[in-house]
Order: structure tokens, then C-alpha cells, then sequence
């Protein structure tokens, strides 16, 4: 059976894409699931966040480049889960400027090749809209966007609209999209009324579980640790693993 591949999205900076991708891949694979997750940002804080300490670590940029497979750079950092590092080399993808349709189909090409027994495949996008980013909006079909509860980040979602009906107009598909509530704030009233916005444009595709902004979501990827090993049984442990189960039945607000 074919992983089911999905692209952590959001091109606006610090909505929680890499503590998302950290800490759901880590409550699927502490439910059994087999992950790969793959770091697609050259700023390398997922690899941080799962206590990954070489910072010269070749991973996806080598795929990229041709000069391996996807298979050949599996890390494995936890329990049925591995990691595929960014790599030193990563940013130069986007910095190249020959042969810019190309190398957008260089991922999917990477992950069509790749046939190791796995049920998800997710990817942690960088916060940007370049050609790392068109390389997952054409590797998959399924995004996950993350999403805070402030003004600015709901302007940021029009945005990012725009971007997706463009690629799916250029590829002739439709994308399945999910939002996750991250940093979010049940005392205040702009999370609320945020969150009654968004669930007014996009009704039933926001994955039932907000995760709640809090001090050890925000303290964890300094120790390399998810929530899991940091503050297990903590309201964001619970949280994650609400979010999974979600992720795994379809359960939508
Ligand atoms: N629920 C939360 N509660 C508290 N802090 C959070 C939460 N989610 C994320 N953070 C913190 O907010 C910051 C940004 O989060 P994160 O790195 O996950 O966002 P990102 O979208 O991946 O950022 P970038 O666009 O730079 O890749 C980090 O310092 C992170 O620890
Ligand atoms: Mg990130």
C-alpha cells in the first residue's frame, strides 16, 4: 500500500508547522503507525526538535540532488518513526535559478520512487512560497495547514488560498485540506471569534482538537524532546494525541 503523503503548509512563519509535524508524527508512531517525516526547511528545527544535534546531517537535500534515495537517508528517531533530515545543502534548491520546472518535480519523483513499507509519509514545510514549497504542492495531494488565532494569520490563509487554487488550476487536482488550531487561547476572545471565522469558511475541515498555546510546547524542542517524552500525560501530550485520532478518523469541528 502507497503511504499517504501529506505536506505541513502554511508560507506564513511561526504558525507551529514543526511542532505540529514533531509532535503528530510522534503520537501516530506511539499508536503504531509507521512515519517518515521530512524536514523540507534548510532552517533545520524539526531535526532540532527531534533531538537531532549534527547540523551537517545530509537528508533530503541529497535526494534532491539525485545523489541518493529517499530509502538511504531514513533516520530512525523514534519507535516507527524516522526522520529525513534537511541537509546543508537544501537552500541551494532554492537558490539555483536554471531549471525552475524541474526541479519542482524533484520530490515527488523522490517519494514516487520510494517504496519502503510506510503509512504515512508527512513533510514540514519551510514559511515560504518557493520552489521547496512547489515541490510539496506537487509531491502531494493532502495538506495539513496550521493555523494561529490571530487576525494577521487568517489575512495569511487568503493568501495561501490563492497560492493552492493557482497549483490546482496548473495540475488539474484538488487538494484534500485540513486545518489545525495551534497556539491556541480558549480565555481569549480573539481565538474565539478567529476560530468561529475560520470554521464559517471552512466548515468541516478543521480537525476537531485545537492544540492550546502553552509553556511546554514552547520549551520542548530545546531538549530535543516531543511533548511525549518532555510532559507526558501534560494537556498538550493530550492534546497531540487527540489530534492524531482525529487525523485518523476524519473528526472535523
Ligand atoms: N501550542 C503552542 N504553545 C506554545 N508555543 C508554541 C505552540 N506551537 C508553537 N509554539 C512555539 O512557537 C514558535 C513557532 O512554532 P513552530 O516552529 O512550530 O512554527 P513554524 O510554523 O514551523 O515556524 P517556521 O515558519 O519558522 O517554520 C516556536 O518557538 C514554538 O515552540
Ligand atoms: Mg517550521
Amino acid at each position: 500500500m502507497r503511504p499517504r503523503i501529506v505536506a505541513v503548509l502554511n508560507q506564513k512563519g511561526g504558525v507551529g508547522k514543526t511542532t505540529t509535524s514533531a509532535n503528530l508524527t510522534h503520537a501516530l508512531a506511539r499508536m503504531g503507525k509507521k512515519v517518515i517525516v521530512i524536514d523540507l526547511d534548510p532552517q533545520c528545527h524539526l531535526a532540532v526538535a527531534l533531538g537531532m544535534v549534527d547540523s551537517q546531517q545530509a537528508g533530503i537535500d541529497q535526494v534532491l540532488f539525485g545523489h541518493s534515495t529517499l530509502a538511504q537517508q531514513l533516520l530512525p528517531v523514534r519507535e516507527n518513526l524516522h526522520l529525513v533530515a534537511a541537509g546543508p545543502r537544501l537552500q541551494e534548491i532554492e537558490q539555483l535559478s536554471k531549471g525552475a520546472s524541474h526541479r519542482g518535480d524533484l520530490l515527488r519523483k523522490a517519494l514516487k520512487a520510494n517504496d519502503s513499507d510506510q503509512d504515512f509519509i508527512f513533510i514540514d514545510c519551510p514559511p515560504s512560497s518557493g520552489i521547496l514549497v512547489a515541490n510539496a504542492l506537487l509531491a502531494t495531494d493532502e495538506l495539513l495547514v496550521p493555523m494561529t488565532s490571530d487576525f494577521l494569520a487568517l489575512q495569511g490563509l487568503s493568501h495561501l488560498m490563492g497560492t493552492l487554487k493557482k497549483f490546482e488550476t496548473a495540475l488539474n487536482k484538488k487538494y484534500r485540506l485540513q486545518l489545525v488550531m495551534s497556539r491556541y487561547n480558549p480565555a481569549r476572545r480573539l481565538s474565539r471569534d478567529v476560530l468561529d471565522t475560520i470554521k464559517k469558511y471552512f466548515p468541516g475541515q478543521i480537525l476537531a482538537t485545537p492544540i492550546r498555546e502553552t509553556a511546554a510546547l514552547a520549551e520542548c524542542p530545546s531538549f530535543g524532546k516531543t511533548i511525549f517524552e518532555y510532559r507526558s500525560g501534560w494537556r498538550s501530550a493530550q492534546d497531540f494525541e487527540a489530534l492524531a485520532a482525529d487525523f485518523l478518523a476524519g473528526r472535523v469541528m
